[in-house]
């Protein structure tokens, strides 16, 4: 009676309560996120589909994770929205669960909920915005900026134009529409198995958009029936299918730190080292920013993610299950492809198999880096430079626009202490801009080491999410202005040509920052949290617990 009556007090009908399945709608709407702020929208259809098919459902939020907003960075929240959520499923009377997701936090952060509590679950992303269009051209969430950002600094753009030009990028509902980190994510949770075939790509404000959330309402009925779990879904073949899937559609490299945390709430086994050589025979298919030239809407019109997995055929494990309890082969069959332009075949890709994440390994960073081959300039992947060395971001940008600066065309930029511990929670701080001086000279790349992150959106020869991070004791700390760093991709290597007996003596004389908080979740934060190779979970969150808790008191 207790949970009835109270219930009742929104006005459902005693009906409702005749054991049909409950169904949490887990939304991460917003304001402050405005990525996502459609997301209340598209519970509402979803809605429908569980009335449909003779659910009873409940929409509930999560915490909300807006990337533009946020700060010192969402991803210091991403594994609190994940705990939130994990608590919410578990402690509440559910049967089900599907996940509202957009900005690029929020699509990885309740899949490890949902892994964690292993309750029947499907996701729903809320699509990406339409195109931007600025003086006749399509613009790109992210990669304009970036390109604008630069054209400031080096005169070729004025703060007027740059102001309207905002307005022309963001002009509709939905996530960035470059294939950047929440294209990305939503596509990885497509070729997991864990949302429905195309969702990833209609855009925000396309009506088929909110016929997939109704569907999804459907869907979620039947996976309770026949008890389907993430945990059948996201099994290592579908980990390793999405893998490929990132490479073959040019995703970001956040994708890499995603997955791992995953997989690490499921007990699958996957390593860093699997990013790159899981995606060695996979070319690039896709033919979108910021590797190159289109955008989402395009890529939706063009057939969307079953076109480039139905292309990839073989290369996929065709039998892994997904939530249409049919598997990745019967879903994409017939999938068909419009534009060749934009996803191009498996024999005459956009870029060549073994372009995508390599993952290098080297003195200055033992436990791995990675770098993003297709968004890097192909002179500098073999690369020896000197090392001009900023202990933080805005270290380097109090003097990105100084004349004087020592620094050229060969030099390489080490932005350091931007790691989970460090900054902290991993900012996506690593493809700084040039030095203007630089830029003024026509020099459109350098090669740029950094214990953070890079958006998905963002271009440039950047070497990322080096582990240890400096905070932590890694090499990174030990560089000093003036030595010299070999990068080699090819060789998968990245050297400080340094000799040991005087690393160690600059060891001796390292002292560890002091932590950036002394309470709160960015003191829990910064005491528990794993490096980026092991996706920056929380080491006490990595597993599952199922979906009792204690003992149930009512
Ligand atoms: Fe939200 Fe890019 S800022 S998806």
């Amino acid at each position: 009676m207790n949970h009835r009556s109270w219930m009742r007090s929104q006005g459902f009908t005693s009906e409702v309560f005749d054991g049909r399945p409950v169904i949490g709608i887990a939304t991460t709407w917003s304001e402050l996120a405005p990525c996502n702020v459609h997301l209340h929208r598209v519970a509402e259809s979803v809605k429908r589909g569980v009335w449909q098919a003779g659910g009873f459902p409940l929409e509930f939020p999560a915490m909300a994770l807006g990337e533009t907003l946020l700060r010192p960075t969402a991803m210091l929240y991403r594994n609190l929205l994940a705990m939130e959520a994990e608590e919410l499923i578990r402690a509440n009377p559910l049967d089900g669960v599907v996940l509202l997701s957009g900005c690029d936090k929020t699509t990885p952060g309740l899949l490890m909920a949902a892994a964690s509590v292993g309750l029947p679950a499907i996701m729903v992303t809320g699509g990406p915005k339409l195109n931007g269009k600025y003086q006749g051209a399509d613009v790109g969430s992210g990669t304009a900026v970036w390109r604008w950002e630069e054209d400031l600094l080096a005169g070729r753009m004025t703060q007027e134009e740059c102001a309207f030009a905002e307005g022309c990028m963001s002009r509709s509902d939905g996530h960035c529409m470059t294939m950047g980190t929440a294209s990305t994510m939503a596509s990885m949770a497509e070729a997991l198995g864990m949302q429905l075939p195309y969702s990833a790509s209609w855009p925000a404000v396309d009506s088929r958009r909110y016929e997939t959330a109704q569907r999804a309402g459907q869907v979620i009925i039947d996976l309770v029936e026949h008890d389907v779990t993430p945990a059948q879904i996201m099994t290592r073949a579908a980990f390793e299918n999405a893998i490929r899937v990132n490479a073959a559609i040019g995703g970001s490299t956040n994708a890499v730190i995603h997955l791992l945390a995953i997989a690490g709430r499921l007990g699958v086994p996957l390593e860093l080292g699997d990013f790159d050589t899981l995606i060695r025979d996979v070319p690039t298919l896709v033919n979108l920013q910021p590797s190159g030239k289109y955008l989402m809407e395009d890529f939706c019109y063009a057939g969307g993610l079953p076109a480039v997995m139905r292309e990839l055929g073989g290369l996929l494990h065709g039998d892994a299950l997904t939530v249409t309890r049919r598997c990745v082969a019967e879903n994409v069959r017939d999938a068909p492809c419009w534009n060749r332009d934009v996803i191009m075949p498996l024999g005459q890709p956009f870029q060549p198999a073994g372009t995508g994440t390599a993952v290098l390994r080297g003195n200055l960073a033992p436990d791995g880096a990675v770098i993003k081959q297709s968004a890097s300039s192909a002179h500098l992947l073999k690369h020896r430079g000197r090392a001009v060395v900023f202990d933080s971001p805005e270290a380097y940008y109090a003097v990105a626009a100084d004349e004087d600066l020592d620094v050229d065309e060969d030099t390489v930029l080490v932005i350091r202490y931007c790691g989970p511990k460090g900054y902290p929670g991993m900012p996506e701080t690593a493809n700084v801009p040039l030095p203007a001086k630089l830029l003024k000279r026509g020099v459109r790349d350098l090669v740029r080491i950094c214990d953070g992150r890079m958006s998905g959106t963002a271009y440039g020869t950047v070497v990322l999410h080096v582990a240890p991070e400096a905070a932590a004791g890694g090499p990174l700390a030990l560089v000093r202005t003036g030595d010299w760093i070999t990068l080699d991709v090819p060789a998968r290597a990245l050297s400080l040509d340094v000799p040991d007996d005087e690393l160690a003596a600059r060891r001796a004389a390292w002292t560890p920052p002091p932590p950036p908080a002394s309470r709160g979740w960015t003191w829990l934060y910064t005491q528990h949290v794993q490096q980026a190779d092991t996706g920056c979970d929380l080491d006490f969150l990595t597993g599952a617990s199922g979906h009792q808790v204690g003992r149930d008191s009512h």
